[in-house]
């Protein structure tokens, strides 16, 4: 039988899918014998981030409470106002690809927090890419960008699906010249460089500008962080506790991005079968880095499926019934029998008490990011 690389963690899924509905849930503060004291999660939660229960997060790991994400710091000059506006523009305009059928925006949407719906990006010609396009909320805070942090500044970035085949397929000094002689944008250039026309470095700039200014729309998650226990439902404060507590995501998935901005093995590397993706491995050639993806923000995380670099969770119940599951566990045995290669799952995914409740509370919290 032909077995897609898709196929095992689907399967996964599904077999998962009707879940341990049954399965005791341990005791925690403000549950016991599987029933939850809501008015003591209330309190609890009630003041400031700072004043929450601690998450429980391993030793070892460097975490940063919730927070509001920090606003755009005011422009400092008329020059930058227009370099943002400019790189807005240019941002949606598909004459940046060799044949005008692509802009930024046709994969980095932002009513989906900036990414496609897709599992894989499709550019130019319906090329398909290699991975799923990531939500764009991190990018202005993140000290390496893509799934792999193979690039570390947005200028560097962000010329290169320009040029990228199976983007915009666009030799950038063709974009540049061709940006150059749209009258529209015109204007906007004068303002932003004080010439009538820009070179690569300035179209960088712009477009790496407007990426910078980029942050997330406000959510019932910001308005329960400001203080308004009306915000949340119960069902969203036992899946925020849970997030914090039992279900350890915060150990990865925290700060004001809720992204430790850092890379781990989860379980999705595909290793030895087709479709194989090590990571941040094929950047660096370093052990510790077999399967290794940059931890997505969350930010938005609801509109931003399928979700993983390869897009392979249609939806968030499956994916939180595979956290449960340690997502298999796939590389376990090629680790044992003492494979080199063979990516190691992150210690910090474990197996989870999860029953169906909980998964549901959990979505509940993520849909208020
Ligand atoms: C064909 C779809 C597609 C187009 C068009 C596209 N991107 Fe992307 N973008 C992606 C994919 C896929 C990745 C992740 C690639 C990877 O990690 O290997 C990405 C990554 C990024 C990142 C890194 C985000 C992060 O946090 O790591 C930025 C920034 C970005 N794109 C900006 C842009 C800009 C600006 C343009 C237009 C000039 C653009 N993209 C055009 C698909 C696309
Ligand atoms: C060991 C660190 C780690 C822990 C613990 C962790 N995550 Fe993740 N999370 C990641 C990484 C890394 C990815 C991307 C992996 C990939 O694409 O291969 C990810 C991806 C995700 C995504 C997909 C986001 C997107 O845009 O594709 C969601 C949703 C998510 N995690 C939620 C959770 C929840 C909920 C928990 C707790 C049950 C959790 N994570 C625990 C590191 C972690």
């Amino acid at each position: 039988m032909n077995i897609t690389p898709l196929s095992k963690p689907l399967l996964l899924t599904l077999l998962l899918a009707a879940g341990p509905a049954l399965a005791a849930a341990p005791d925690i503060a403000c549950r016991s014998n599987g029933s939850w004291d809501n008015a003591c999660l209330r309190r609890l939660y009630q003041g400031a981030p700072g004043t929450w229960p601690k998450p429980q997060v391993d030793a070892g790991v460097a975490w940063q409470e919730m927070a509001p994400v920090p606003a755009v710091a005011p422009t400092e000059s008329p020059r930058q106002a227009a370099r943002v506006a400019l790189g807005r523009a240019l941002f949606f305009d598909p004459r940046l690809s060799a044949k005008g059928q692509v802009s930024c925006a046709s994969c980095h949407q932002p009513e989906k927090s900036f990414t496609d719906g897709k599992p894989l990006a499709v550019g130019e010609d319906q090329l398909m890419g290699r991975r799923r396009t990531p939500p764009l909320f991190a990018a202005p805070f993140a000290a390496k960008l893509f799934w792999d942090g193979r690039v570390d500044s947005l200028e560097a970035q962000v010329v290169g699906p320009i040029a990228n085949p199976v983007e915009m397929n666009h030799p950038i000094a063709a974009a540049v010249a061709r940006v150059n002689g749209l009258e529209e944008h015109r204007s906007l250039i004068r303002a932003a460089f004080a010439a009538p026309t820009l070179d690569e470095a300035q179209l960088a700039w712009a477009l790496a500008d407007f990426v910078r200014s980029l942050r997330p729309p406000a959510t019932a998650f910001d308005r329960f962080l400001a203080g308004r226990q009306d915000a949340f439902s119960d069902k969203e404060l036992q899946g925020l506790h849970l997030f914090r507590t039992q279900a350890r995501c915060m150990n990865c998935h925290n700060g004001p991005l809720l992204t430790d901005h850092g890379f781990h093995h989860i379980g999705l590397s595909y290793y030895g079968r087709r479709n194989q993706d090590l990571g941040r491995f094929e950047v660096t050639r370093e052990k510790a880095d077999l399967g290794a993806f940059r931890t997505p923000s969350l930010r938005g995380v609801a509109q931003a499926g399928p979700w993983m670099h390869n897009g392979v969770f249609p939806d968030l119940k499956g994916l939180l019934r595979m956290y449960g599951n340690a997502m298999g566990n796939p590389t376990a045995k090629a680790v044992a029998a003492g494979d080199p290669y063979a990516p190691p799952l992150s210690p910090l995914i474990r197996k989870l008490e999860l029953n169906e409740a909980d998964v549901e509370a959990l979505a509940a919290f993520l849909q208020t990011l």
